[in-house]
This record gives structure tokens, sequence and C-alpha cells, in this order.
């Protein structure tokens, strides 16, 4: 029998599963690493770190498994998006990597929107604005703060492709992910000459661009002996964690939409064409599925806010017997609905769908003697909640079909959150039996790429159900179509006031 393996390098931790041919997950290991913030605003990591994970927890679930090495017949990976490592000649790293909650390019978006000929000709070329999270202004960021490390820059690769580089000695990308470095034509599913030569950036800075489920190599004889497998073992071209994530909870065909609450939150919609949203605020990248594409808008802060609440608010419970998060929930729960007339704006990284804003910050509104702390966690749910309504809103407004929401990541397993989730949407919102997402979709892409499928699409049909399903009450859904306009006007009413803080 053969079996995959589905990397996820993520912004906490890489997480690694093994399938067999039928999707069965047999072993899962998952290693933690350091995020480093040096300056407010700042999020880098260090790629070493990346590839000690990758190699510990490979070596984990092979082991765990109890399966030949030579039977892993391919890898697939995915990875925290837009992230950039900056190699030279010697594919030594030049700097520690930024990471896509990194808000420090605001002047390089300008010049790039600048140089492309404006917003909307920007658009045309790559279909999404510049945003400061995105790879190619990190690039310019590069050139204007640190031009001696510019000078020996070689090659820019996202952090999934790094990995692949240790692994496969290939520079290569896959299109998903591709598609947020901003210097992908989006409708052709290549590199933007145009774009490039605007920017007067070389196009042998990039990797090769495949299709998710394409083979891009073969493991060296080095990563081979790192990881404890055998150099038949293929690697396929993976996808940037949103994509893989949609693989990995079966959202591949028009009309259904994934709702992923982890450290971001994201709302992800399949499409069988290229849409795009004239002004920018959803972004539009290339699926992982061949010849398709998907829409999708972040949130910056999702579960992330909720982490932020226990490690600084509610510290005394981490350190308690009980699950904090449990303890918050559960408190979050008896309060009513809308947490009486409390609000939160989860902007605690700046925000990207819709309001592009680095410098958006988090807030609490509406506070009074009343509110206790159940009442501060469940506006976080509902402020998270609304954030992702925001894209939701977009969606409809460009008339995308959204028959089913399948909520996934950490947030999704708390079944008070989906109950604010499927009120907030006024939707039901379903959950499904892989709770792996995005390394669970690559996995499955491994296992296109080792021949077990013909495509990604007859993979997920065959191992991803629906298992359950939650609804609001019409009373509830009703109280946040009441909410939700004011969580808006709240942020248009603060924009100028945010602007001003950040520069204190
Ligand atoms: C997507 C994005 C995030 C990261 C997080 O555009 O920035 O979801 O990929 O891992």
């Amino acid at each position: 029998m053969s079996y995959y393996l589905g990397v996820d390098i993520g912004t906490s931790s890489t997480k690694t599963i093994l399938i067999n041919p039928a999707g069965k997950i047999l072993a899962e290991a998952s290693a933690a690493y350091r995020l480093y913030h040096p300056k407010p605003l700042w999020s880098e990591q260090d790629p070493e770190d990346w590839w000690t994970a990758v190699c510990k927890t490979v070596k984990s679930v092979v082991r765990k498994a109890s399966v030949k090495p030579a039977s892993v017949k391919a890898i697939g990976l995915s990875g925290q998006m837009h992230g950039s490592v900056f190699l030279d000649k010697n594919d030594k790293v030049i700097r520690k990597a930024l990471l896509w909650n990194d808000q420090r390019t605001a002047a390089q978006c300008q010049e790039i929107e600048a140089r492309a000929g404006g917003r909307k000709a920007l658009i045309r070329m790559v279909a999404n604005p510049a945003l400061t999270g995105f790879t190619a202004p990190k690039i310019l960021w590069l050139r204007d703060n640190e031009p001696k490390k510019f000078d020996r820059l070689r090659k820019v690769l996202l952090p999934k492709d790094d990995v692949r580089r240790r692994l496969t000695g290939q520079y290569a990308t896959d299109v998903s992910d591709a598609s947020g470095m901003l210097l992908l034509d989006v409708a052709k599913r290549k590199w933007s000459t145009k774009l490039l030569s605007k920017l007067e950036l070389d196009r042998d800075l990039f990797g090769k661009v495949y299709e998710s489920e394409d083979v891009t190599g073969n493991l060296t004889a080095a990563a081979a002996k790192s990881l404890g497998l055998t150099t038949d073992c293929i690697v396929v071209g993976g996808a940037g964690d949103c994509a893989a994530n949609a693989l990995g909870t079966g959202v591949v065909n028009s009309g259904s939409l994934s709702m992923s609450l982890g450290t971001s939150g994201v709302m992800f919609v399949h499409s069988d064409d290229v849409k795009v949203d004239p002004t920018g605020r959803l972004h539009t990248f290339c699926h992982a599925v061949r010849d398709k594409w998907h829409m999708m808008g972040v949130t910056l802060t999702a579960a992330g806010a909720l982490n932020w609440f226990v490690e600084t608010m509610a510290r005394e419970l981490a350190a308690g017997k009980k699950d904090p998060f449990k303890v918050l929930i559960d408190e979050a729960a008896r309060i009513p609905v809308g947490s009486e007339g409390l609000f939160f704006l989860p902007y605690l990284a700046g925000e990207r769908t819709p309001h592009a804003d680095p410098d958006a910050r988090g807030s609490f509104i509406g506070l009074t003697l009343k509110h206790q702390r159940g009442h501060l966690t469940r506006s976080i749910l509902e402020g998270v909640a609304y954030a992702l309504r925001d894209s939701l809103a977009i969606l409809k407004e460009m008339e995308v079909p959204v028959k089913q929401i399948i909520a996934s990541g950490g947030g999704a397993k708390s079944e008070v959150w989906r109950e604010i989730q499927a009120g907030v949407m006024g939707q039901s919102v379903v959950r499904i039996n892989a709770e792996q997402g995005p390394a669970f979709g690559v996995a499955l892409l491994a296992a296109v790429g080792g021949g077990e499928y013909k495509s990604i699409t007859k993979a997920c049909k065959a191992t991803i159900k629906v298992v359950e399903k939650t609804s609001a009450t019409t009373k509830a859904k009703k109280q946040y179509d009441a909410a939700f306009p004011i969580f808006q006007d709240l942020y248009q009413s603060l924009a100028g006031d945010f602007k001003k803080i950040s520069t204190l």
C-alpha cells in the first residue's frame, strides 16, 4: 500500500499528517516555533525553524504509523501565504522572513500602484490591489530599507516553497500560493511579465509555477536522509494554506464557501471562472483545482483575538487546571445575543478585508458597568463573525452563489461560536468529517500526484462528508441583522482616529 504526507507550515506551528489512499489519517504531529515582532506591526519568522519542524513532524508520523519509508509515495506542501524568504546566490537566507500579517509596507504598496499606472490598472494585471501583507511590497521594502541585503538577493520564495527547495532542490511554487505574491497574472496562471518589468524585478527571482496537483520533483538524497524517506518520494505543487484548507474541507465546486477560523479568518468561495471585485476588497486567486479560481476575504485576527484575550486578560485561567477557552466560552454562552450592546472590532493586527487598513485597531465599544468578562468574550466571538460577514456581504453584492457554509479551523470546534456564526451569517453552518484542513487538502493533492485519484475534485468527493449542521433561531438572526450595520458604522467612525493613534 502507498501512503501520502500532508505538511502545513503554519504561523504558529507545522502540522503534518500521513494518510492512506482512502484518506484515513493514520498519524499526525505538530511542532511549534517562534514568531518575532521586532517592532509594532512587524511579524517575522526564521525559515530554518520551519525546516526543523518539517523534518521532525515527518519522521514522527512515519514512526507513529509504522509504515515502511519506501511506501511514502508523495508529499503535499501547504503553508502560510505571502511570506518572503529572501535567498542569496548560495541559497543562504538573507534575513528573517516577513510574514503575511506584517504591516510595514504601506509606502511600497503605494509605489506599486503608482508604477502599475493606478489601482485599477494593477487589478487588471494581477487581479488584486497592493496590500501590505502581500509579497511584492516586501521585496521593495528590502530594496528601500536594507539595500545591501537587497543587492545580495537572488531568489524570493514563499514559506512552503523554501521547504520545497530543501526537499527537491527546485525553485518552484503552485498557482494558488503564487497568486498572493501580487506578481501573478491570475487569469493566465503565470507570472505577470508586465508588472515585473514595471517594478524592475527580474523574472529569475521567482520559481517555476505549477498547478497544485502536478509533480514538482523528487526528494534529493540529502532530504530523503533528513526525513527518513526515499528519493522515490515525489513532492506535488501543493497550495497556499487558504486554498489547501478549501480542498481539505471539500470546497471544490461552485456554491460552497469555506469559513475558516484559525489565527486569521478566511471566507473562501470556489469559482469556475475569474471574477474580480473591481474595487479590490476581496482577493481573486487561482484555486488549487486545475483551471479554477477562488475569491476570498481575510480577517487578520479571528481565533487569534480569542487567544490574545486568554493570554493577556485571563492569564490566571491559562495557569489553572481547566481549559481557559472552555471557561471563557461557557461564560459567553450565558450572555444574550448582541452582548447587551457591547461591540468588539477585531482589528488587533490592522485589517485586510474589506478595509485594507494597517492602522485599524482592536476596540471594545459600548462598555457599561453591567458588562462582565462573559460579555467581553461573547463580543469577541460576535465581532469576528461580523468581520467575516463583511466578506460575505461583498460576495452577495457580486452575486456569487453561497449555498453551503463549511466552518473549519480551531474556532469551528466551539458550538457556541458556530451558533453565533450561523446567526450572524443568517445561514446554517456545517462541519465536515475532516479536521486537518490544509494538511488534509495537500495530502489529498499528494494522493492525486501519486495516481490514487484522477483529480483533486474526485479525491475530495470520495473522502469528505458533512457531519453536523448548526442553525440559528429567527430571533437571533434578526438581532444580528440589526446589529451588523452598527458594527460596520463603528469602523467608519473610528478610521480617522485609528490613523491618528498610529502616529503616536
Ligand atoms: C491569506 C493570509 C493568511 C495566511 C495565514 O491571504 O494572509 O490566511 O495565509 O496562514
